[in-house]
């Protein structure tokens, strides 16, 4: 290889100001350089490998040619610095900040509450800007298509689109508001009356600030000057593995191409960036050519050397014949026009809309012979359905000389799928599906064709039938709308009481501007060390030997931390934190290796060499663990009625089972800790993400056998948790600690995306038997009903997730005879854990399955089944704790009334009968959600508010602010009770020292125990201060606060709530289990592409019934937040894993979350008043309880499916497992075409991945 140079200088701006960097590694990127060198911390690491858009910042270039300034948008984690050589890069910081001025885009995104966690906020302000850099006034469109990279977990998107379209031209924020006044806020509307006092208006766009391009910084005008040089040169950067050159010329380009052949061209780095990252790909020198105007401006004229290859089956196929040589580059491609009588279509389908690999793809093309349809060309090729692109040659040869109609198409398939075959065991595993597949894009691709003959010659070639027109079109890429209902604040409610008004999230701004510091945005701190994991690549094996020797040996290496470096107990609670002679999952933590930077200690892990031994059995599925009676806990059992006797007495029986896959929590922050080892008496401060910072004090305290007042946790806020955050933090800071403990040094540990999805695990996969008995008239008479959960290797909270499933198993319907058992399975897969909803969305979608299946037996509609069996009356639930399920039957009456169901679905109906290949789906979900823990201590809270002498606040309670509001809650609640405005009152953060023993932030109580403790501290104040006021009672606050010093009156309280009063007997099965119910409905419409899988979710209407709402805003927002990930629950997210108990998916590319196209196209949101006066300004706990009216879209998909069943006639009742993915809708809308496919013997291969439910 040819001697390299010394570098040279790196030349680029950020944020307006020159970057000269002397030492550019080719191997760091932006995201790395800006947080970490340039501490701009505003842009956010989430997975490293540009599938999620938290990183997105503008690179802005002058092009010399085009004398223009190009603007676009890019993912900082896949940009090399070293690409950025004379371009200008924006982030999130030089928008706007606090301290200068905030962007409209940073004000509006805050103000109508697009932000909830605040991590993706950064992200989504910088996709917006860009936009707006490049069109001031976009098009609803541009919109949504410029967010459709940025993935949000917290908010449903709803509110980010909306605060976009505000930039709109002709706002479309509210349909209904054309007249400048929503209609729903007249006060003489018909809508009003019907409503009762409802609002709209979550945020008043008359505040916004204009949006005034003229102000945008301007191009560095020495970058231009740069650009413009006639001059350039080869640019080399060397760094410590790998060079970058940057030729100056096309011919330096291929003088370098012939030095290096080897070498990739870097252009746009995102295939190249994560295959470096992620396959530990490697290569010593890079090219970058992206900047030769050759490669951007087709030269037609055919220079010397330059061939043409042609874009063939060889080509395409990669055959080394028909490929590029090594020194040879593409430098332009030629895609000629269609003639006459020629088609070339292209057709895909993925598992999510928008930023999704193809499931299988493919590109066709059709050459009839002149005023035939008579075949003279064909050329079929199909992606990922083999290594490489394949060619169906052999196939489309057969067919030259034939016509175009259905006996070539039926001829067609046969042969392509013996051509083309995925071999049962093929990596990605969907192999019936992408079989069916390729055959159902050919017809698709038939059908395209058959139309585009008959617009040449209407007389010679019919149609296609009008039924089978809409399998033409994918769906559309619409611009979500809606409204969302809130009750008004009274109006004789004074001025400055915040409760129940619409107040912005307490760090919007913060979220929007980048200034809100997370874990890893905070600065490093001197010795500190980072910290990466070595994880179990086995299920179940005995640990033989560890090697370190190779990784200590490692540049930067500190140490290396294993279990024999734990002072104190390593396995707590029965949850182990260095694995020791035996590993019980894959991916758990064996060791951790500490050194003087990320990279160094995470490839000084890859170099540690663990021996195993396998040990039998290995338990991965529920069916394992029930061959094995592998079990974590004894059985939960709640029974009323006598179930056996009922059974012999009903007119049908039906029993069935109903699968429920797992979900990953896929906070936008990974878990994140930084742990402080003090100097003195063994205390230690850590700095995490947690929903429960006294049981990572308990476990850390534990770990180190030290008393639990050494250890201080400290949580600010974190970057969603949904529960994922609970009880893992515990553990991870308790393997931090011991590195902070061995190595005396701060550690920092923030998890990548892959090890966090892999480490922590997520929602239980589940298992619903049952046995249903009922009457002809859908009247359900008995149920005996059995849930097995997979819990993983180690307890963690599946007892109470089991708990919850068991008492919350009866949903909104009375069963008088009903027996209902629950039980957790011991498995070789990472310990499954709190999520959102606790349990409730999978075990509660088996009693919606077994409804509607009860439905199809009685040729009944399932609303109609569901409302007669729901709770009608004051009654006992299976459990004999009593409540009245009025506004449960109001949210059903409304939403059936509202939505328009009954209209809509008689129109589904009549879509259906007109379209054989695109049906249509409605269904109605009830819920009874029961908010709170069974166990009475769990519900406590404590609170400090300390009032300083200037008149300000300082509120801390026991709750975490996981995005979800609680802080700005309970300055709604200080403010209230101390009748200060809310700028008075600061909120901090959350601290084992300041507040100790908090009980977890989840169950939807955050806001009723720690609303009730910061209520009663302040009413303590209020009480104190009381006769000064009295004396003054024009005083004005500081006045009252300055007499109360005078008179040494504290002016620090505690506040307590003691909890609700619940309990449940088990041995009895009765008890008070919880304090409320939280009650809902939602009517969700689909229309489901029956060739693909594909749906689209065109409409939800969601009544909600929130009591008062303290804030209807961020109550909305959990309310939708929750809809749209219950949604991707049960339909687009799913987790892959090998028969060993490997898990496959790792990161947005493999599990796919909703994205801004996912959303309804109609989103309508009521919250429906109701009384509560046990909670908190008779408010109720919403976090969780919109996840379960996910389901209705499951069940509208499984309406749409029935309806193409029946038409194909098949009438029998069938299951629709969850999640309801395209693969399962596809293999469920049973055709000519899944009859075609080859199956193969089940007991002939391993596939390759497994359902564990
Ligand atoms: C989040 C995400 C989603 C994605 N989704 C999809 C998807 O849905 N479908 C899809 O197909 N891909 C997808 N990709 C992969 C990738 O974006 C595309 O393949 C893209 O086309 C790669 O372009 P690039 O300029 O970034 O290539 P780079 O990574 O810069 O280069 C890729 C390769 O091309 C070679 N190369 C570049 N220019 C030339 C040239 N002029 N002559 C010869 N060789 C050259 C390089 O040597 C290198 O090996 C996705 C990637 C990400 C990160
Ligand atoms: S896209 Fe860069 S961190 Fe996810
Ligand atoms: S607000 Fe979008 S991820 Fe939390």
């Amino acid at each position: 290889m040819p001697s390299l140079p010394h570098s040279d200088e790196l030349i680029f701006f950020v944020n307006g100001r020159k970057v000269i960097e002397r030492n550019a590694d080719p191997e760091v990127n932006l995201l790395f350089y800006v947080r970490k060198r340039l501490r701009l911390t505003g842009t956010k690491y989430s997975c490293g490998g540009g599938g999620c858009g938290a990183c997105t910042v503008m690179v802005s270039r002058y092009n010399s040619m085009t004398k223009t300034i190009h603007h676009y948008p890019a993912t900082a984690c896949l940009v090399p610095i070293c690409s950025l050589y004379g371009a200008a890069v924006t982030t999130v910081e030089g928008v706007g900040s606090i301290k200068t001025r905030i962007h409209p885009v940073q004000e509006r995104l805050a103000k109508c509450h697009g932000t909830q966690c605040g991590f993706c906020s950064p992200g989504m302000v910088m996709s917006i800007y860009t936009l707006l850099r490049n069109h001031p006034e976009p098009t609803p469109e541009q919109i949504t298509k410029a967010l459709g990279g940025n993935l949000c977990r917290c908010t449903g998107y709803r509110p980010i689109v909306e605060s976009g379209k505000t930039f709109c031209v002709e706002s479309t924020v509210c349909e209904l508001k054309g007249s400048g006044k929503c209609c729903m806020d007249q006060e003489d509307g018909s809508l009003v009356s019907r409503w009762g006092k409802m609002c709209t208006k979550l945020y008043d766009e008359d505040e916004f600030q204009p949006l005034d391009p003229s102000q945008e910084p301007i191009f560095p005008p020495e970058l231009i000057r740069m650009a413009k040089d006639p001059n350039k040169r080869r640019l080399t950067f060397q760094g410590e593995r790998t060079t970058w050159i940057t030729p100056a010329t096309l011919n330096d380009l291929l003088e370098l191409k012939a030095n290096f052949p080897k070498a990739p061209l870097v252009m746009g780095n995102t295939e190249l960036g994560p295959s470096i990252k992620f396959k530990n790909e490697s290569h010593p020198v890079f090219i970058f050519p992206l900047g030769l105007p050759e490669l951007h401006f087709v030269n037609t004229t055919g220079d010397e050397g330059q061939q043409q290859i042609p874009l063939n089956g060889p080509f395409l196929e990669r055959s080394p014949e028909a490929d590029l040589k090594s020194e040879e580059i593409v430098s332009s491609v030629y895609i000629p026009y269609s003639t006459q009588w020629h088609f070339v279509f292209g057709l895909r389908m993925a598992q999510r809309q928008e930023n999704a690999f193809a499931i299988v793809n493919a590109g066709m093309s059709v050459k009839f012979e002149d005023g035939t349809n008579t075949i003279k060309k064909l050329q079929m090729f199909y992606g990922s359905v083999g290594p490489t692109t394949v060619s169906a040659s052999q196939t489309c040869k057969q067919l030259i000389g034939r016509q175009w109609d259905d006996q070539m198409l039926s001829d067609a398939c046969r042969w392509v799928l013996d051509e083309i075959y995925i071999p049962p065991a093929a990596e990605g595993g969907m192999v019936e599906y992408r079989r069916t597949l390729i055959i159902s894009l050919l017809f698709k691709f038939y059908l395209k064709v058959r139309r585009g003959l008959n617009q040449m010659d209407p007389q010679k070639f019919p149609d296609i039938p009008e039924k089978f027109m809409s399998a033409l079109e994918d769906f559309p890429i619409e611009t979500p709308q809606g409204i969302q209902m809130f009750q008004c604040v009274d109006p004789h409610q004074p001025p400055q009481d915040p409760v129940g008004h619409p107040v912005m999230h307490q760090s919007a701004i913060k979220h929007t501007t980048g200034e809100a510091v997370y874990i890893d945005d905070m600065p490093c701190i001197d010795q500190e060390l980072f910290l990466a994991p070595i994880t179990s690549t086995r299920a179940h094996a005995k640990i033989i030997s560890i090697d370190i020797s190779e990784a200590l040996a490692l540049p930067g290496v500190v140490d290396v931390i294993t279990a024999e470096d734990v002072p104190g107990d390593n396995n707590y609670q029965r949850e182990i934190f260095y694995a020791q002679n035996e590993v019980i999952c894959v991916g758990q933590i064996v060791g951790t290796v500490a050194a003087d930077t990320y990279a160094h200690a995470r490839e000084a892990a890859k170099k540690v060499k663990i021996a195993y031994e396998d040990i039998e059995p290995r338990i991965i599925t529920i069916e394992q663990a029930l061959e094995h009676n592998s079990f974590l806990f004894d059985e939960k059992k709640i029974e009323q009625g006598n179930v056996e006797q009922a059974f012999k007495y009903v007119d049908q029986i039906i029993e069935g089972e109903v699968h429920v896959e797992g979900q990953e929590h896929f906070y936008m922050e990974t878990s994140s800790i930084l742990a402080l080892p003090k100097e003195e008496d063994k205390e230690m401060v850590l700095h995490l993400g947690t929903q429960y910072p006294t049981r990572v004090q308990e476990y850390v305290a534990a770990a180190l056998n030290v008393p639990r007042n050494r250890i201080a946790c400290r949580m600010k806020r974190t970057g969603g948790a949904f529960g994922g955050k609970v009880a893992k933090p515990a553990v991870l800071g308790a393997v931090s600690a011991v590195a902070a403990n061995k190595t005396g040094r701060p550690i920092r540990f923030i998890l990548e995306r892959g090890d966090d999805m892999l480490i922590t695990a997520g929602r239980h996969p589940l298992l619903g038997k049952y046995k249903i008995g009922f009457m002809n008239n859908g009247v359900i008479k008995a149920a005996d009903v059995k849930y097995y959960v997979n819990g993983g290797c180690t307890p963690d909270e599946s007892e109470m997730v089991v708990e919850f499933i068991v008492l919350k198993s009866e949903n909104a319907h009375y069963i008088p005879n009903f027996r209902c058992r629950g039980r957790a399975c011991k498995t070789n897969l990472p310990s499954n854990t709190a999520f959102r909803g606790f349990g409730f969305p999978q075990g509660t979608v088996v009693v919606e399955a077994y409804i509607t299946a009860v439905a199809s037996q009685c040729n009944l509609p399932p609303e109609e089944v569901k409302e007669i069996n729901m709770y009608k009356r004051i009654s006992k639930t299976a459990f004999k704790q009593t409540f009245n399920p009025e506004p449960l039957r109001r949210c059903w009456k409304e939403c059936l009334e509202k939505s328009s169901f009954y209209t809509r679905k008689l129109a589904a109906e009549e879509f259906n009968k007109k379209n054989y290949w695109k049906k249509r789906g409605l269904a109605i979900v009830p819920m009874k959600f029961c908010i709170g823990i069974p166990t009475a201590y769990y519900n406590q809270a404590a609170a400090l508010v300390h009032i300083y002498l200037d008149g300000s606040v300082l509120v801390t309670h026991g709750g975490c602010e996981l995005g979800q509001g609680l802080y700005t809650k309970m300055i709604q609640v200080a403010s209230h009770e101390l009748n200060i405005p809310q700028s008075y009152i600061h909120l901090s953060e959350t601290s084992t020292v300041t507040v100790p023993n908090g009980v977890f932030t989840s169950g939807s109580m955050g806001t009723d125990i720690n609303g009730k403790a910061v209520q009663n501290a302040c009413q303590t104040l209020m009480a104190r201060l009381h006769p000064i006021i009295r004396k003054n009672p024009k005083g004005k606050w500081e006045d009252w606060i300055a007499k109360a010093f005078e008179e040494s009156i504290s002016l620090s309280a505690t506040g307590y709530f003691k909890g609700y009063q619940t309990n449940m007997d088990w041995e009895k099965g009765e008890g008070n289990a919880y304090p409320y119910y939280v009650y809902g409905a939602a009517c969700s419409e689909v229309e489901v592409d029956c060739l693909t899988g594909a749906h689209k979710l065109l409409r939800t209407d969601i009544f909600m019934d929130a009591a008062f709402s303290i804030n209807p805003t961020l109550d909305i927002g959990q309310v939708e937040g929750a809809f749209i990930q219950g949604m991707g629950f049960y339909t687009i997210e799913e987790l892959k894993y090998s028969s060993e108990g490997v898990l496959y998916s790792r990161s947005p590319d493999d599990y796919k979350i909703p994205t801004v196209t996912e959303i309804p196209e109609e989103f309508y949101v009521t919250l429906v008043r109701s009384q509560n006066p046990i909670a908190i300004y008779s408010s109720k706990g919403l976090g969780e309880a919109g996840m379960f009216l996910g389901s209705s879209v499951l069940f509208a998909i499984y309406d749409a499916v029935a309806a193409a069943r029946r038409e194909r006639g098949l009438t029998k009742t069938f299951v629709l497992s969850s999640p309801a993915t395209p693969e399962t809708i596809r293999m469920t809308c049973v055709d000519q075409f899944t009859d075609m496919i080859p199956r193969d013997d089940p007991s002939t291969f391993t596939p390759w991945s497994i359902r564990v439910s």
